[in-house]
């Protein structure tokens, strides 16, 4: 029988399970463990080496040792993520072709979805050990905040290694799942995961029937445990500069000997209360004496190093909680979920802002991936009683006129979903439209990320605002995204598949929407907003006759400047809305437009 296994793909440690006779169960590596290091290395010898083999050379042979290839993935090269990373590993990071990333292992460069397609080939061979049968269907999980360029270059390193993945799932969703399947349970739950790169917080419900819906998704993809070590790291190299004068960063080979144990010394805080890092012959002075590093650390000293790292996770609790409009007292249950949750302050800090103790019972490191072999389970199977509502975490929407981006899909939608809205011309006899497609949470469209562009062209001849196109976004249920837009009348279409990365700077990206202003979109115009138009020029009219009179009678004041700053602000605003058509913000501007006028009549008035 065809079998479909479940893959968490994580920053440090991967997992493969697999549901067998309706039990979902890990599967153990070779060694007996239950999750494998994300990790892959190129001996001298031109010899590929991935999981523990690749952890344990890694010291000896830094530079042509991956890890945290999943920090990389799906990001361009210009991000200052990708900067950072740069800066900070010790194997080489180099600049592809397309602004994406490559790293350089010996003398070949590969792209980073080949890099964490050895990883899931490895756990692929784990399954099919195991199993003592060829496997060729997967379910992947991603963290919920990965981005559309983040899934489908996820999905390409599942292809790469020669995986049929069948779906994408978000971690937390997953390890939600884990936790609810089975259990005819009703309830609200958080689950909190605190991994080796990437925080997420997602809010779910989960009902009696198989039903998985998450309200709301949150999280960080640059905080986790490789933070907590990189605290920690500082700590012991300037120490270390404190006491020999001497800058252990400079030395590869040292940092990765430092990074070792100071990863080793954090998960040993996790059980007692001090522990020492004892690294000898860690460099030398120059004058061919070799130093030792020692150093007792306590776990208060670790709790103080990272404090304002759990504080960040707490916050992020706080807002996405405030957003969702759902009260703490209503979740029922905390699961915790990545390896960095067993750090006591961490789940401490989580019960205090929850006011609960997290459920116990599910293991942090292997729930992800059996929600993963659950989903695959039900997907082959029909039988089994899992409906998973997940939902997308960033706003989906294009580029209109004006340089402002239009909402099409907002953020924490259930998908899998579609939604249209219709867009007209912006010049008479424009015969093509181009769709910027966008993601984000900024109306100005230059902040937002682009995630591809169209052009539909062979529009009818027609006034400015007459020709129709109806632009249709559908996210799918791995989360990925496409678009279309139809030109009413003649039913010419255009659709793309969002791609993985776009490759552009966002210098690039600013000239893209420079250039691209001759073929925008507006806003169709309503009823509604003609009549809001009408009113909110009047007011524009009559303000902008008053201006410069107000002006010159409340310069002398700081109060008066303020005025006219805050009144300037309700002008542009208002002309902002106007040009987007939006009828929302207009109404509101409508209103401030209102009280701008009587403020500045009351002041004429009272000068006389
Ligand atoms: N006992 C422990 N105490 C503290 N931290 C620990 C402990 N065990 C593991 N960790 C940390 O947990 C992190 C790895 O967690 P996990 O394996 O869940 O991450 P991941 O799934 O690979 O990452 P992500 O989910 O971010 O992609 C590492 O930073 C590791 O040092
Ligand atoms: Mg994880």
């Amino acid at each position: 029988m065809e079998k479909v296994i479940g893959i968490d793909l994580g920053t440090t440690n991967s997992c493969v399970a697999i549901v067998e006779n309706g039990t979902p169960t890990v599967i153990p590596n070779r060694g007996g463990y239950k999750t494998t290091p994300s990790m892959v290395a190129v001996t001298e010898a031109g010899k590929r080496l991935v999981g523990h083999i690749a952890k344990r050379q890694a010291i000896t042979n830094a530079e042509n040792t991956v890890y945290s290839a999943k920090r990389l993935i799906g990001r361009k090269w210009s991000s200052p993520q990708v900067a950072n990373a740069v800066a900070t590993c010790a194997f080489r990071i180099v600049e592809g072709p397309h602004n994406d990333v490559r790293i350089q292992l010996r003398d070949r460069i590969y792209s980073v979805p080949e890099v964490s397609a050895m990883i899931l080939q490895e756990m692929k061979v784990i399954a099919e050990d195991y199993l003592g049968q060829e496997v060729s269907k997967a379910v992947v999980t991603v963290p919920a905040y990965f981005n559309d360029g983040q899934r489908q270059a996820t999905k390409d390193a599942g292809q790469i290694a020669g995986l049929d993945v069948i779906r994408i799932i978000n971690e937390p969703t997953a390890a939600a799942l884990a936790y609810g399947f089975g259990k005819k349970i009703d309830r609200m739950v958080a689950v909190y995961d605190l991994g080796g790169g990437t925080f997420d917080i997602s809010l779910l419900e989960i009902g009696a029937h198989g039903v998985f819906k998450v309200i709301s998704t949150a999280g960080d993809t640059f905080l986790g445990g490789e933070d907590f070590d990189a605290r920690l790291i500082d700590w012991l190299v300037e120490g270390f500069k404190n006491e020999h004068g001497l800058d252990l960063k400079q030395d590869r080979m040292a940092l990765q000997r430092l990074k070792d144990s100071a990863e080793k010394a954090k998960c040993e805080l996790s059980a007692v209360k001090e522990t020492e890092v004892n690294l000898p012959f860690i460099i030398s002075s120059g004058r061919s004496e070799a130093l030792h590093l020692q150093r007792l650390i306590k776990r208060e000293d670790l709790e103080k190093l990272t404090k304002d790292l759990v504080d960040r996770t707490i916050a992020i609790c706080q807002s996405t909680l405030h957003e969702a409009g759902i009260e703490k007292e209503e979740v029922e249950d905390v699961i915790l979920v990545g390896g960095m949750t067993r750090m006591p302050r961490v789940q401490e800090q989580v019960a205090e802002f929850f006011a609960r103790e997290p459920c116990k019972g599910v293991h942090p490191d292997e729930v992800v991936a059996l929600g993963a072999s659950i989903q695959g389970s039900a997907l082959l199977d029909e039988s089994t009683e899992v409906v998973l509502l997940d939902v997308t975490p960033h706003t989906l929407g294009i580029m209109i006129v004006g340089g402002y981006f239009e909402e099409l899909i907002p953020q924490n939608t259930t998908v899998p979903t579609a939604r249209s809205k219709i867009f007209t011309t912006v010049r008479d006899n424009q015969s093509a439209v181009k769709i910027l497609v966008m993601q984000g949470e900024s109306n100005r469209a230059e902040e937002n990320e682009l995630l591809g562009e169209f052009i539909l062209t062979g529009l009818r001849k027609a006034p400015r605002g007459q020709v129709e196109i109806e632009v249709t976004f559908e996210i799918n249920a791995d989360g990925i995204v496409s678009v279309h837009a139809k030109d009413l009348e003649t039913g010419a279409q255009q659709s793309i598949t969002v791609t993985a990365t776009s490759g552009l700077t966002p210098d690039e990206i600013k000239e893209m929407i420079a250039e691209s202003k001759e073929y925008s979109v507006e806003r169709r115009s309503s009823e509604e907003f003609e009549g809001a138009r009408q009113e909110a020029e009047k007011l524009l009219g009559d303000i902008g006759k008053l201006f410069p009179k107000v002006e010159e009678i409340v310069a002398g004041s700081d109060f008066g400047k303020e005025a006219i700053e805050k009144a300037r602000g309700v002008l542009d605003r208002a002309r902002g809305a106007l040009e987007r058509k939006d009828v929302d913000a207009l109404k509101e501007q409508i209103e401030a437009l209102q009280r701008t006028q009587r403020m500045f009549k009351g002041v004429i008035s009272k000068t006389g």
